[in-house]
C-alpha cells in the first residue's frame, strides 16, 4: 500500500487523523538498510509508522556536502510502501523554515555536549539537529521515536533534549545495520570510490578490534583500534581521522583506565571529502 504523502503542515495534520499510537522515524532520505531496520522497530512499537524525510540545512556546516547530499524520494517512497509505512513528511524547506521578520528565529542550543567529539568537528551541528527534531515532534506528535545507534551522540542528546524539556515522546534506539565487511551502512557511502571504500572499512574494523581487548580494560581498547586506524592513516587513499575516542555513552565525556559500565568507542574520519562515523558499545568491569 502506498504511504499517504503529506508536503506540508496543513496535509500532515489531516493525515495524522489516525487512531492509536504513533511512530516517527526521523530522517534524510536516501534510505537504505539502515532506515529500513528502524521501520521495521517503529513497526514492533506503534499501530501507525510515520517517516520524515527532509534534508535539514541547519545542520550542516558552511563546507559540509549540503547541495551534494543524496536526494532520492520516488526511491524512498517506494522503500516506504514496501516497509508498509503509513505516512511519509517530506517538506520543503519554506515549510520548515519560513523567512521570517529580520531573520529572526529561535533555536535549540545543544550545550556544552554539543560542543565535544562529533559536535568539535562539526560546530553547530547539533543545535541544528536538535531543532528540526524537536520541530517534527511538534509537527508529527509521535507518541515514540526511533533513532539509530549508528550516531550515537545523536541519539544522546535527542535523549537530553526530550529530559531537559520534557518532550513527551519516548526515544528508542536501533542498533547499528553494516555490510558483510563490516562498514556501517550511510548515505554518504555512495560518494566512495572502490578505492577509498577499502580504506573506510578500517573504521568498522579497528572498533572491532578495540571490542575485543574489552577485557583489557579502557587504555588498551583505545591502544588496539588506533593501531589499526595507523595502517588506515598510512594507506593511499589515507584516513584522515577527526578522533578516536572511549565515552560515557549518556554524556560523551571521555572515560579514564578505571572506568566500569557500559561505553562507547566513537571514531570518526574523512576519506577523500567523505565525512564518516562509527561506534561500537562496549562495558567494562
Ligand atoms: P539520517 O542520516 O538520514 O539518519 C536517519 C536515522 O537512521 C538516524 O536515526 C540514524 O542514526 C539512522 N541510521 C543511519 N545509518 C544507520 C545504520 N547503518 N544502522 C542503523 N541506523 C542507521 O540522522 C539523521 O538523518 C538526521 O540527523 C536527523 C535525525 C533526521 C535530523 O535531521
Amino acid at each position: 500500500m502506498t504511504p499517504i504523502i503529506a508536503r506540508t503542515r496543513e496535509e500532515l495534520t489531516a493525515a495524522r487523523a489516525s487512531q492509536g499510537t504513533l511512530a516517527l522515524v526521523p530522517t534524510m532520505g536516501a534510505l537504505h538498510e539502515g532506515h529500513r531496520s528502524l521501520l521495521r522497530r517503529a513497526r514492533e512499537l506503534a499501530d501507525t509508522v510515520a517517516v520524515s524525510i527532509f534534508v535539514n540545512p541547519l545542520q550542516f556546516g558552511p563546507n559540509e556536502d549540503l547541495d551534494r547530499y543524496p536526494r532520492t524520494l520516488p526511491d524512498d517512497i517506494e522503500i516506504c510502501a514496501a516497509e508498509g509505512v503509513d505516512l511519509v513528511f517530506a517538506p520543503t524547506v519554506d515549510v520548515m523554515y519560513p523567512p521570517t521578520a529580520l531573520g529572526a528565529r529561535v533555536t535549540v542550543d545543544s550545550g556544552q555536549m554539543g560542543t565535544i567529539v562529533e559536535g568539535a568537528c562539526r560546530p553547530g551541528h547539533f543545535d541544528g539537529v536538535l531543532t528540526v527534531v524537536l520541530k517534527l515532534f511538534n509537527l508529527v506528535r509521535p507518541d515514540v521515536a526511533v533513532f539509530g545507534e549508528k550516531d550515537a551522540q545523536q541519539l544522546a542528546m535527542i535523549r537530553r533534549m526530550v529530559a531537559d524539556l520534557n518532550v513527551p515522546v519516548r526515544v528508542v534506539g536501533s542498533p547499528t545495520v553494516r555490510e558483510a565487511d563490516g562498514l556501517a551502512l550511510s548515505s554518504r557511502n555512495r560518494y566512495l570510490s572502490p578505492a577509498e571504500r577499502l580504506t573506510a572499512v578500517s573504521l568498522s574494523m579497528a572498533l572491532r578490534a578495540g571490542a575485543e581487548a574489552a577485557g583489557d580494560g579502557p587504555a588498551k581498547v583505545v591502544r588496539a583500534a588506533r593501531t589499526v586506524l595507523d595502517g588506515a592513516i598510512a594507506a593511499d587513499p589515507p584516513l584522515e581521522l577527526d578522533y578516536l575516542v572511549l565515552v560515557d555513552p549518556e554524556t560523551f565525556q571521555e572515560v579514564d583506565d578505571a572506568h566500569t559500565g557500559p561505553a562507547v568507542l566513537a571514531v570518526a574520519g574523512r576519506v577523500g571529502t567523505t565525512h564518516l562515523i562509527d561506534n561500537v558499545p562496549l562495558a567494562f568491569g
